[in-house]
């Protein structure tokens, strides 16, 4: 892996995702968010409504990396419900890495989800390690799982849910792995501070295929300033920080 900006040298997923302190660029009241994203070169964020055709070994390791940097992990229920989510941290070398940069050994799962439509033989949802926050607009609970899952009754309030998230549990950064309805209400209401976009060099075309924003268009344009840029095996690694509006 190649950093080609801000200066041009041998890299690693490793070195990219460590000793990010995320937590410590938290703006008051809510935790600092990092999106993490991969998409075709014509910007989709999924072949056959998967992001496996679009993803590498090195986009992996990448993605895993990153998950060491953040007090939690969010996903939005249509993203748990394709890509079959289960513990967040896969080894114990990541939870040392986490352990290492200060953080617990695993991250907090958070899942967004309005009506609570969630396979309850998820993975996610049945690992002891694994505390789940589940911030859901239904009153109902799933049934027989375990106490490591809670819920947030925030309904669609993304804001109240990252106030709630960093006075309740104390979270002050949170890796966000889309999906594109999610990126959506979540840039539409100013909580994305960065973006984490593989390109993968694939024009995978479909009209109907999401791109990583989905929805209405925002009401004004994320403005965006490029951070870092790095290759390997012919991806691109983009990191990106999202200008104050
Ligand atoms: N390329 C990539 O990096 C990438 C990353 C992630 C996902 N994907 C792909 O994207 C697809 C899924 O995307 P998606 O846009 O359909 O799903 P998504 O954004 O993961 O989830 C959408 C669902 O999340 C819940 N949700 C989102 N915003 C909410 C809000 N403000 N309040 C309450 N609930 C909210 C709703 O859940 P309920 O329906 O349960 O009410 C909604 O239907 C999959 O094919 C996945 O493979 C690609």
């Amino acid at each position: 892996m190649q950093l080609l900006y801000p200066q041009c040298r041998p890299t690693s997923p490793q070195e990219l995702a460590s000793g990010l302190r995320l937590g410590d660029k938290a703006p008051p009241g809510r935790p600092y968010l990092v999106l993490n994203m991969v998409s075709s070169l014509d910007g989709k964020a999924t072949i056959d409504w998967r992001t496996k055709g679009l993803s590498t070994d090195l986009d992996r390791e990448l993605f895993h990396r990153l998950r060491t940097q953040a007090d939690a992990v969010m996903v939005g229920a249509g993203t748990v419900r394709a890509e079959r989510y289960g513990r967040m941290t896969k080894s114990d070398e990541l939870r040392a890495a986490r352990e290492q940069d200060g953080l617990a050994p695993d991250p907090l799962a958070v899942v967004v989800t309005a009506r609570l439509d969630l396979q309850t033989d998820l993975p996610l949802l049945n690992e002891p390690e694994q505390r789940v926050v589940i911030a859901t607009g239904s009153d109902a609970t799933l049934p027989d799982i375990g106490d490591q899952v809670v819920y947030e009754r925030t309904g669609g309030d993304l804001p109240l849910l990252m106030a709630r998230l960093r006075e309740e549990r104390g979270i002050r950064s949170v890796v966000c792995e889309g999906g594109p309805t999610l990126n959506s209400y979540l840039l539409s209401a100013g909580l994305v501070d960065e973006l984490w976009l593989t390109l993968n060099p694939k024009l995978a075309g479909g009209a109907a295929a999401l791109t990583i924003v989905a929805g209405r268009a925002l009401v004004e344009p994320a403005d965006l300033e490029l951070v870092s840029i790095a290759e390997g095996g012919g991806d691109l690694f983009t990191r990106w920080r999202v200008k104050p509006s």
